[in-house]
């Protein structure tokens, strides 16, 4: 049965406060649980593109004008009608992208809580009084928002990734126009959906459809959009900073490749459970996975088993039938094809397969993009699995020696995105979290990402923030204004 929320959403674009019939070529987005086609997006042409521009241009000024507390009041409003939606917009995740049903919903809330997070934050935005060496002259820092935001995202998190930038645009006074993957479009759609029923003026945000080489650069490229925000992989990115035609601002939310160090001192049940939710979670398909573990030389085997144990505990299905289930089907044949290949090139390499390594079976597995949790241990990093980012649900692992040697291996990497740590002996979590050359390091934890602390990357995983303040501070320019008034002068 096709899911109504979808065919309603059919071909859609949303540009000027409306869904609007897309006039261009249209591509099918898939099931990948079952292969089945849920429904077509249109590629947004040119002329849309300048539509969608043209819209938000002109929805800025007013929108910026308007004060704080009124444009916190509107995304309160959408953060209300979000989270009292949540089960048919989980829904709609859950069959684009093949997550369960459960964590999509936990996703469509998290997007809910942002809406709110950045209304509060909308209030609280200050400048500042900077002293002046000539008597008679006052410096005023004032901030102001950057103008139409292109925001460009990729299929691992359709709401979350969409809801930063879209929330914090909001907060500034920017107004935005949303290009999501081509795999996860109905999400953003269905977001916008809540945006003109929050009562949100037209032109504010707008969504447009299609492939990133086309309406993505399209945004790049256009002089009318004044910063990107993306998130997507390394090598994107890359191209978008040096194909921009003109000066923009943009932040860059990468790719990751992010270890996990059990040091001699760790809870070994504690780091096994840590390991098993950010490995597998999402099927690994998440910028601060754990792709790669350290772990001190007394403790390996141990860790080792329990972690194939535990991998071998998780529960596979189809998101929408078993809403509970541990993981479903990967996103896509791209991120099944790069798990698969790394994992050959680790085991022709010489590391030792101990959970995992091949796709459940089962009729109900057969046409879906299923791969069992997988780990590896003996992995050195001439191995793929722990050079670069896999992307699915494969961890490598390996025994250290020194805290030297683990944090060296850890920072071995073009990548700076997120790191781990398991100990309980101070020395060594101090010695790990100055050593660690990331943007966060969790500890005795793994959600490296709350909502009002910055998170970004370094290195090949990006420029700039999102969350917290700094995160709304993105969306800002500062201004200098130096106002000589002649008192005391
Ligand atoms: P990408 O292939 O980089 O795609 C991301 C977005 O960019 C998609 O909307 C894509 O459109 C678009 N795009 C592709 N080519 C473009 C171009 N020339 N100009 C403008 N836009 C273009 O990434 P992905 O495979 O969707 O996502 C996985 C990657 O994202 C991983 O590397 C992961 O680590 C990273 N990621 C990072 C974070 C953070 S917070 N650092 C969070 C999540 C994911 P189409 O898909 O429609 O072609």
């Amino acid at each position: 049965m096709p899911d109504q929320t979808i065919r309603a959403l059919d071909g859609k674009l949303f540009i000027d406060g409306a869904l609007r019939e897309g006039a261009g070529a249209r591509l099918p987005v898939v099931n990948p649980a079952t292969g089945e086609v849920l429904g077509t997006i249109a590629a947004a042409t040119p002329a849309e593109v300048e539509t969608a521009v043209a819209a938000a241009r002109r929805a800025f000024r007013p929108w910026a004008a308007l004060t704080p507390r009124r444009r916190a009041e509107a995304l309160h409003r959408l953060g209300e009608l979000i989270a009292a939606d949540a089960d048919a917009m989980a829904r709609v995740m859950t069959l684009e992208q093949g997550k369960p049903l459960n964590e999509a919903r936990g996703e469509i809330l998290k997007l809910a809580e942002a809406c709110h997070f950045y209304a509060e934050e909308a209030t609280r935005v200050f400048g500042e009084i900077v002293p002046n060496d000539q008597p008679g002259f006052q410096s005023l820092v004032v901030r102001e928002p950057i103008g139409v935001v292109g925001a460009i995202t990729p299929w691992n998190y359709p709401a979350e990734l969409v809801g930063w930038k879209l929330c914090a645009s909001l907060a500034a006074g920017c107004t935005i126009i949303i290009k999501p993957a081509e795999l996860t479009p109905f999400t953003a759609l269905v977001i916008a959906a809540k945006v003109a029923e929050a009562g949100i003026p037209a032109g504010v945000v707008n969504v447009l459809t299609g492939k990133g080489s086309q309406v993505g650069q399209a945004l790049v490229d256009h002089p009318g959009v004044d910063k990107i925000a993306f998130t997507g992989s390394s090598a994107v990115g890359l191209h978008i900073q040096q194909s921009c035609p003109v000066v923009k601002r943009l932040s860059l939310e990468l790719g990751g490749n992010c270890p996990l160090i059990v040091a001699e001192s760790a809870d070994l049940a504690a780091a096994v459970k840590g390991a098993t939710r950010r490995s597998f979670r999402n099927m690994g398909q998440i910028c601060i996975a754990i792709n790669r573990i350290y772990v001190a030389r007394p403790l390996y085997e141990d860790f080792l088993a329990a972690l194939g144990a535990s991998a071998d505990r998780l529960t596979i299905a189809n998101g929408i039938e078993r809403p509970d289930a541990d993981v479903g089907a990967m996103a896509s044949a791209e991120p099944l094809e790069k798990t698969k290949a790394h994992l050959a090139d680790a085991l022709a390499k010489g590391a030792r397969l101990v959970a995992g390594g091949k796709a459940p079976e089962g009729e109900e597995f057969a046409r879906g993009f299923f791969f069992r949790p997988t780990v590896l241990g003996d992995c050195t990093h001439e191995m793929l699995v722990m050079s670069e980012e896999t992307f699915g649900p494969l961890v490598g692992v390996a025994p250290y020696g020194t805290l030297d040697e683990a944090i060296e291996r850890a920072n071995d990497t073009p990548y700076g995105l997120a790191s781990y740590v398991y100990a309980r002996d101070l020395v060594e979590i101090q010695r790990l979290s100055a050593g660690l050359d990331y943007g966060n390091v969790a500890i005795n934890n793994v959600d490296a990402g709350i909502m009002n602390a910055p998170y970004g990357g370094r290195k090949q995983s990006g420029i700039g923030y999102e969350h917290g303040r700094e995160g709304l501070l993105e969306y800002f320019n500062f201004k200098h204004v130096r106002l000589h008034h002649g008192v005391g002068g």
